[in-house]
């Protein structure tokens, strides 16, 4: 948000003491970046004439008169690139590398790979991908069927910084790039350094929290989906029929994957890192809010769920709950009892999360900044001879404020170690906040200083080359500390910012969108997006972080979100109240209905969280999945591979139009089959969805499993499998496919079991999208 509307709608939600502060840190930052050493230039350069190519253990060295390009094959289908020994470098987002110390890590296979000498360079035939290396640098990727999939120029450096051009043809459109409200991302530049936008965005404002620069390009026949493995400042530029990937700094390395959709992301997460999946409860409803201030208004309104029969799995409190804005703090008046309120919740099966921002309040009486000091696990500014000089003051809720650097190992433990805090008082999830990082600026960006320094496991950097892995660092910190206090529990944890690989942590949500329309399609596209990027688990504010949404806006929100991963209504101190009994009897009847049906398919939300966590594949899929020739669109998205969902986005809408793919789709209310192009009337409890001829989805009921079955047409190949646990924990899941056939005029489920593993239902029954009669063997 920008001009004098953002600076007055900050100053409200900081309060007037920190405005002021924000000035004095604006000042100070300011001050020490003017004595900010500039990053060393050198000539620009090209790679200059190819010289010679060999194999080597992992794959090919080709060398240059002024550059070396290291190729290696992570598995079929996937190829990294480093120029001058850019892949020796540590990474945040590959998994050897960056893994927490609690992963397995793969032990890679030696690939088979083939070098022949062409009439301009080299051919280097890798496992399902082959590139070409011409003798200027430029590199052509193809698949096992000769397919031209990517296409880049010879790089060039210009100081510290590289710049790599990628062909884009007409037709191709691109996805991803971290948290971009917008789903196509051509036509627009996109900056590659996390942002907090103030306390509000809209679709069209960029940077926002997670800048990842992981993209897929897709055309008729799948993706080519790239990692650029650099969290230095940079930026995507796809204004013209080109990719230009410029960075100020730091290493040229890329991991490309060709293939479909899911086979790339696939890819992706194996070499990333898979997605930890929630606990099972974390897949049901949240609701929260900035302004539950006392452990009784988190009863009251977990209250009135019960009361009026609503399902809730957590109540989560912001920074209310802590005694001036401290981490790991409870306040004293009004929270007396932490432990008392995570049972009272307990009881109606309803879990606590805390939020905890990344920053700690300076204040020698504060037993964890005293901590933090004696241990030196701050972020530190260089002293006039640029060496470590005094610890980083910001400005964030508690006002003065100290940071913690997540980049120091030894921090990191220490930060693990505080969450036993929360833990001992049984609060079973954390939302990481303020971590892009974030302070609040009067002017300029909302950030550290360039200059202050982090204690990287290989050597003090800068901030320029830790800003965009600050978040993720954090949740590393947390989630090995969380492994570490409860082994036989899966963290539950969610972050505003992240980086490449953050996926391995847990998931995002949409920070503080904008209450507005577009802002309902924005999140939409946002989800998609993360998708792409590898993190799956993500869910928006319902009804926006920051105005007061219509009844109507409030009602299409929450029906969307009912269908996103994380389902979580939120807002600022300042708006109504939004619970779901505020709106009245009517709009209540529309958010039950969204409700009940959530948790009637818990147990397919459940097998979708089961199986990212195993290929990568989002929960939340864009149509581009099962037919890249509809890359373009958006405005509706499938769940898994089999359930299709046409969501309300535009106001008073009466009627959408559905293209439903290729094969008949069973209505998930009604059982009435479509297919092709449909128009649809929609009341204001509508949320259309379908589901694929011949799938089988697992739903419950009163703890029972019910298969929901769509009658099959010819075309597709009938089934569904459910995976399942004990709802925590890391035994692998229990796994069964399902098949339907027809036998003398009904309808028969046979089950198959994979793994047996926890099977928490009572009974399996099966019925049809409509209601209909189906046997199970
Ligand atoms: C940030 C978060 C928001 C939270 C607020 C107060 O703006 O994005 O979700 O409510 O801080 O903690």
């Amino acid at each position: 948000m920008e001009g004098i509307r953002g600076l007055l709608h900050s100053a409200k939600l900081i309060g007037p003491a920190n405005s002021l502060r924000a000035v004095r840190f604006a000042r100070r930052r300011d001050g020490v970046d003017r004595r900010l050493a500039p990053v060393p230039r050198t000539p620009r350069r090209t790679p200059g004439r190819l010289r010679e190519a060999r194999v080597t253990a992992t794959g090919t060295v080709i060398d240059f008169e002024d550059a070396r390009l290291e190729v290696r094959f992570p598995r079929a289908g996937q190829v990294s690139l480093g120029w001058d020994g850019a892949l020796d470098e540590p990474s945040y987002a590959v998994l050897a590398e960056a893994a927490t110390d609690l992963l397995d890590l793969p032990s890679p296979e030696p690939p088979s790979v083939k070098l022949l000498e062409t009439d301009d360079g080299w051919r280097v035939i890798g496992p399902g991908i082959t590139l070409e290396v011409t003798a200027a640098g430029a590199v052509t990727f193809l698949d096992d069927d000769g397919r031209v999939r990517r296409s880049d120029e010879s790089p060039a450096w210009d100081g510290a910084g590289w710049t790599l051009r990628t062909r884009l043809t007409e037709d191709n459109t691109v996805h991803g790039l971290g948290g971009r409200a917008q789903w196509d991302l051509r036509g627009r530049r996109y900056s590659c350094w996390n942002t907090d936008p103030g306390g509000a965005w809209l679709p069209e404002d960029d940077p926002l929290y997670v800048t990842t620069p992981v993209y897929a390009v897709l055309d008729d026949h799948g993706a080519a989906h790239c990692l650029v493995d650099n969290p230095c400042p940079g930026t995507v530029d796809l204004t013209r029929d080109e990719l230009v990937a410029s960075f100020e700094s730091g290493p040229l390395r890329i991991h490309v994957s060709v293939g479909s959709l899911p086979e790339t992301l696939d890819a992706y997460t194996a070499l990333t890192g898979r997605p930890t999946p929630p606990p099972r409860w974390a897949l049901g409803y949240h609701q929260a809010r900035w302004g539950y201030n006392s452990a009784h208004a988190v009863r009251e309104v977990a209250q009135g769920f019960r009361d009026r029969g609503l399902p809730l799995s957590a109540m989560h409190v912001d920074i209310d709950h802590m005694e001036r804005f401290r981490n790991f703090s409870f306040g004293e008046q009004g929270w007396a009892d932490p432990a008392g309120l995570v049972d009272n919740l307990a009881a109606d099966d309803v879990r606590l999360v805390v939020i905890v921002d990344a920053g700690l309040a300076r204040d020698d009486s504060y037993p964890i900044y005293r901590e933090a000091v004696a241990g030196n696990h701050l972020c530190r500014l260089p002293d006039r001879t640029g060496d470590d000089g005094p610890v980083l003051e910001g400005v964030v809720w508690p006002g003065r404020t100290v940071f913690p650097d997540f980049a120091h190992p030894a921090a990191r433990r220490w930060w693990g170690e505080q969450l036993a805090f929360y833990t001992d008082l049984g609060v079973a999830g954390f939302w990481h906040d303020m971590n892009e990082p974030s302070c609040f600026a009067a002017w300029g960006d909302p950030t550290f200083p360039l200059a202050v320094r982090h204690r990287t496991d290989a050597g003090v950097v800068d901030h320029r080359k830790l800003h965009n892995v600050y978040g993720q660092q954090m949740c590393r910190a947390s989630y090995d500390g969380l492994r570490r206090l409860q082994p036989d529990r899966r963290p539950f944890l969610f972050s505003r910012s992240g980086w490449a690989g953050s996926q391995r942590y847990g998931g995002h949500w949409s920070g503080d969108v904008e209450t507005a329309w577009s802002a309902l399609s924005g999140s939409l596209d946002q989800c998609l997006g993360f998708g792409i990027s590898g993190v799956g688990y993500y869910g928006p504010d319902i009804g926006g972080f920051t105005g007061e949404p219509s009844p109507e806006l409030f009602t299409r929100w929450f029906q969307l979100a009912s269908f996103l991963p994380f389902f979580r209504t939120h807002c600022a101190w300042h708006l109504p109240r939004r619970e779901p009994w505020e709106w009245g009897e009517e709009v209540l009847s529309h958010l039950r209905g969204a409700l009940e049906r959530r948790y009637r398919l818990l147990p397919f939300w459940y097998t979708l969280a089961l199986e990212n966590a195993r290929t990568g594949a989002p929960y939340v899929r864009p149509i581009a999945w099962c037919d890249p020739s509809r890359r373009t669109e958006s405005n509706a998205f499938l769940l898994g591979d089999d359930v299709l969902v046409a969501p309300v986005l535009e106001e008073r809408a009466r009627s959408i139009t559905v293209r439903l793919p290729a094969g008949t789709w069973s209505h998930g209310e009604t059982g009435e089959r479509f297919s092709g192009r449909i128009d649809l009337a929609v009341g204001p409890s509508d949320t259309p969805w379908f589901v694929r001829a011949g799938a089988i989805i697992p739903t419950e009921d009163d703890g029972d499993l019910v298969l929901l079955v769509a009658p099959p047409d010819d075309e597709t190949p009938p089934g569904g499998h459910l995976l399942t646990d004990a709802g925590d924990g890391w035994d692998e899941p229990h796994h069964e496919r399902y098949r339907v056939a027809e036998a003398d005029g009904a309808l028969v489920v046979t089950r198959e079991v994979i793994h047996q593993g926890d099977f928490p239902f009572g009974g399996v029954t099966a019925m049809t999208v409509g209601g209909g009669q189906v046997h199970v063997s």
